[in-house]
């Protein structure tokens, strides 16, 4: 893959870079697009990376569908995968942590409940982007905390590439489309909606009544959800992700944006939105 990337840089061809963990849906083909229409080559990695799993169940469980993920980019037009067989040809013999203080982005929301998720990241995303050194990089923002941590990387680490923040795809009910969505049922999936309706709520009631309002709807309605257990609802400030505390005025507010993270059944799903009008 370096040598195949190096000759394309030698020919001052430009690499557009969409690192995934497969179970590719029309989220991940959006970033393909993106990657195709502003770079010469396009490159997805698919890499199930087990440094970021806090829970080795998840791991195992995490839907891995090689096949039909090929098919869909040779269909989408992507010129070449990077598809590791062990971490072995990801992680260099002599690999060493990326050591970088991600300071309150490790201290919140995910980065609390997932304790070394975001190291896993960091390190996997260092050692990708060493092997393919894109020009433009692309990442979904449904994983809005994981892109602060990697926009953080790439500042610490210097590396000489434009990332790029993508809007989250959406089923027509509003669920956001996510890998872990193949492990839903059509049902859950119809349950899983609600998620995204109690987000819109928060909007709603943080422009009519403020923050301490959105806080309780959201919950209210996140709580009632069957089968749903709430890990943590949260507005915090946009570009520090910061949470926004309950008694805050919404006129001090600039960029407030709220984070659900919750368990259906067993199967862990995140989203996030924007709340500014
Ligand atoms: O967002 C993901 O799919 C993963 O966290 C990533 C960025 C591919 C690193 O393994």
């Amino acid at each position: 893959m370096k040598n195949y990337l190096q000759e394309k840089a030698d020919k001052k061809q430009t690499i557009g870079f969409v690192p995934t963990m497969g179970a590719l849906h029309e989220g991940h083909i959006s970033l393909l697009n993106h990657a195709n229409a502003q770079c010469d080559v396009s490159v997805v990695s698919i890499f199930v990376n087990p440094a970021q799993f806090n829970d080795p169940k998840d791991f195992s469980n995490y839907p891995r569908t090689k096949e039909t993920d090929l098919a869909k980019l040779k269909t989408a037009n992507c010129t070449a995968v990077f598809y590791p067989e062990s971490p072995k040809e990801v992680y260099p013999a002599n690999f060493k942590d990326v050591e970088i203080d991600f300071g309150i982005l490790e201290q919140v929301m995910e980065g609390a409940h997932r304790p070394g998720h975001f190291k896993g990241v960091a390190n996997v995303v260092s050692c990708l982007f060493n092997i393919v050194n894109p020009t433009k990089a692309f990442f979904g923002l449904k994983d809005y905390q994981q892109f602060a941590v990697i926009k953080t990387l790439v500042k610490q680490k210097a590396y000489p590439l434009e990332l790029v923040g993508v809007e989250t795809k959406r089923a027509a009910s509003g669920l956001a489309l996510s890998s872990r969505n193949a492990l839903l049922s059509t049902n859950d999936k119809t349950i899983a909606a609600n998620i995204y309706q109690a987000l819109q709520e928060a909007k709603t009631c943080l422009i009519e009544s403020g923050v301490e309002k959105a806080y309780s709807k959201a919950e209210e309605l996140l709580k009632s959800i069957p089968n749903f257990k709430l890990e943590y609802f949260c507005i915090a400030e946009q570009e520090t992700l910061k949470p926004i505390e309950k008694d805050v005025n919404k006129a001090n507010l600039m960029f407030p944006r709220a984070f659900v993270a919750g368990f259906l059944g067993n199967v862990r799903l995140i989203d996030n939105l924007s709340l500014n009008n």
